[in-house]
């Protein structure tokens, strides 16, 4: 029903290149990286195992869900964030940004804390289906319109502990 889109490797690599764009824009930012489970903990062990920033911290949120294979949208609360973030430079740590809504949401109640700024490190995005304008700083790779598993993304559940990223296979 799936088949391998990306292999772990490529997806490895672009990761890193992530990290040494980090490693560049905020060494001297104390940066706070702010993961939203459930499906960014792969990327976010991955990524910040190689961020090297002094002062790196890492908090993890939850936010509302995604139902099986479209987006809701439907961001409701910030479920656990202790730090207090104003005056801090902040990093949201997104497994994918889809049609962009749930990252706007969040970047709406993350900015009502007064941060000093708000980047987005998302390890896959699907440009095309942006519908709300939004930048993402540093995203490893970009993808069609696809439905994707693996890598922490789940469907209804499954697959979120492959290591290489698959799409639902129509045939
Ligand atoms: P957005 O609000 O449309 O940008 O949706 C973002 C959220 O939907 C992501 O955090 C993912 O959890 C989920 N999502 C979007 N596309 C996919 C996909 O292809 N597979 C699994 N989850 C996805
Ligand atoms: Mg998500």
């Amino acid at each position: 029903m799936f088949r391998v889109l990306v292999e772990a490797p490529v997806i490895d690599e672009a990761i890193r290149r992530v990290a040494d764009e980090i490693n560049r824009d905020l060494k001297d930012e104390k940066p706070l990286f702010i993961v939203i489970l459930n499906g960014a903990f792969m990327f976010a062990a991955d990524l910040l195992k190689q961020v090297t920033a002094e002062g790196t911290e890492v908090s993890f949120i939850k936010v509302a869900s995604y139902a099986g294979l479209s987006s809701s949208g439907h961001v409701e609360n910030l479920i656990g964030l202790k730090e207090d973030i104003t005056g801090r430079t902040v990093v949201v740590v997104e497994d994918m940004v889809d049609s962009g809504q749930s990252m706007v949401h969040l970047i709406g109640m993350l900015n009502a804390k007064q941060p000093k700024r708000i980047c987005i490190a998302a390890m896959f995005c699907k440009p095309k289906a942006l519908t709300v304008p939004l930048d993402v700083d540093y995203c490893a790779l970009e993808l069609e319109n696809d439905f994707v598993v693996g890598r922490g993304l789940d469907y209804d559940g499954w697959g979120r502990n492959f290591p290489d990223l698959y799409i639902l296979d129509e045939n």
